[in-house]
């Protein structure tokens, strides 16, 4: 890469640099003592400002007793704004879900949620009655959290989460997880490294590049490499009706 800049850009960085000054005198300018003194208005906030505060001792902060808790935690804080960052990849879900915290941080079993993929075709999400199983049990104090609070609505009313799915094949095709399962692929094989993401996509495919030909998943080529790979069928009626 070269160091050339045009002069388009160096225009762009100088105004980011003035926007930046501008905030910094507004934000630590006119009466600094008072206002170094930072307040917290939730459990949440109160975790982020300890959190910082352990790093640097010179910061001031104030809890309020109603917010100097220990639930929900730092972690739980974190990964529901994770989980429910609209720049982050992935559709928008009704209850920001985080996989990473579930199944990696707390190690909690993809089949104890998506009960049927080593039985049936579909590996189905778990229903409202599963997530309460948890969450019943929990401290009152996680209904700050507005996932929690969704949560508990949808289960007064009885009702189950409209998730909005993310793998879809078309009707003309068959797909079978247990097929797969039971032979001993792992998910991470199909769906990438679903432990390490707080909100979920359709992660790219990366296997595959040896032939030269680029596929995404849910694509006919994408099956059919695969396919080939392991001496399983490529017969058309293996996967078409
Ligand atoms: C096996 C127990 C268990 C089940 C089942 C479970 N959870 Fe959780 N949930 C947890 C634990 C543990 C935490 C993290 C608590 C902490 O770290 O403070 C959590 C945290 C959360 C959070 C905070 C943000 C996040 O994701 O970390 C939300 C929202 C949440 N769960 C929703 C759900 C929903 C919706 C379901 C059902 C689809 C569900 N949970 C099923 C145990 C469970
Ligand atoms: C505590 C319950 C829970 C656990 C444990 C869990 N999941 Fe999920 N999973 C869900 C829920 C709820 C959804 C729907 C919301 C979403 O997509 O984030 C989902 C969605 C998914 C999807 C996307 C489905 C679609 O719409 O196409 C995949 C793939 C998936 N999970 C794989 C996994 C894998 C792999 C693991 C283990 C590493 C796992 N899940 C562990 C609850 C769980
Ligand atoms: C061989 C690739 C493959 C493997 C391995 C695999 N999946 Fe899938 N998964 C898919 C495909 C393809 C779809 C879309 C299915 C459809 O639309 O009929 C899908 C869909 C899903 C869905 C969406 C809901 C549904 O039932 O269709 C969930 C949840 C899911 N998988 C979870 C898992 C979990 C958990 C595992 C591991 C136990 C797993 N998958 C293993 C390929 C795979
Ligand atoms: C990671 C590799 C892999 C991918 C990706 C994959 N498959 Fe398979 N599939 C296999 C293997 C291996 C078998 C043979 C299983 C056996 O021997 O029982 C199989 C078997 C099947 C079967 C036969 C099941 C039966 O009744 O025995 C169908 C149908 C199928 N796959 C459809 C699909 C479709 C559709 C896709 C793409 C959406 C797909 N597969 C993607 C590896 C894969
Ligand atoms: C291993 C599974 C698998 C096998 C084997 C397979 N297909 Fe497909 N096929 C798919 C999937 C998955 C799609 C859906 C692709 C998509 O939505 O992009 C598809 C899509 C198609 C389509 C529609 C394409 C389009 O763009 O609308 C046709 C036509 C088709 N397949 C024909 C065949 C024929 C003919 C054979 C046998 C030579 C065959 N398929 C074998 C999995 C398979």
């Amino acid at each position: 890469m070269g160091t050339h800049r045009s002069p388009r850009r160096s225009v762009s960085v100088l105004f980011v640099f003035a926007v930046a000054g501008f905030w910094l005198a507004a934000s630590t300018g006119v009466p600094a003592s008072a206002d170094s003194v930072r307040h917290a208005t939730s459990v949440c906030e109160a975790q982020e400002l300890k959190a910082l505060a352990a790093d640097d001792p010179h910061l001031t902060i104030e809890i309020p007793p109603e917010y100097d808790k220990p639930f929900p935690t730092l972690a739980a804080c974190r990964s529901h704004a994770a989980a429910w960052d609209p720049a982050a990849e992935g559709p928008q879900q009704p209850i920001p879900f985080s996989h990473k915290h579930h199944a990696g941080d707390w190690g909690i079993d993809c089949l104890y949620c998506h009960t049927g993929t080593d039985r049936s075709r579909a590996a189905g999400v778990p229903s409202t009655e599963v997530c309460m199983g948890c969450h019943e049990q929990f401290p009152a104090e996680y209904d700050e959290l507005e996932g929690i609070q969704i949560l508990k609505q949808y289960w007064a009313e009885q009702k189950s989460i409209p998730w909005t799915q993310i793998h879809r094949l078309p009707e003309y095709v068959k797909f079978q997880h247990q097929a797969h399962v039971r032979v001993g692929f792992e998910c991470q094989t199909c769906h990438g490294p679903v432990q390490d993401l707080d909100k979920l996509y359709m992660t790219p495919d990366t296997r595959f590049w040896q032939y030269g030909l680029p596929t995404r998943k849910l694509e006919m080529g994408w099956c059919v490499l695969c396919h080939r790979d392991n001496g399983a069928s490529q017969d058309c009626l293996t996967c078409h009706y």
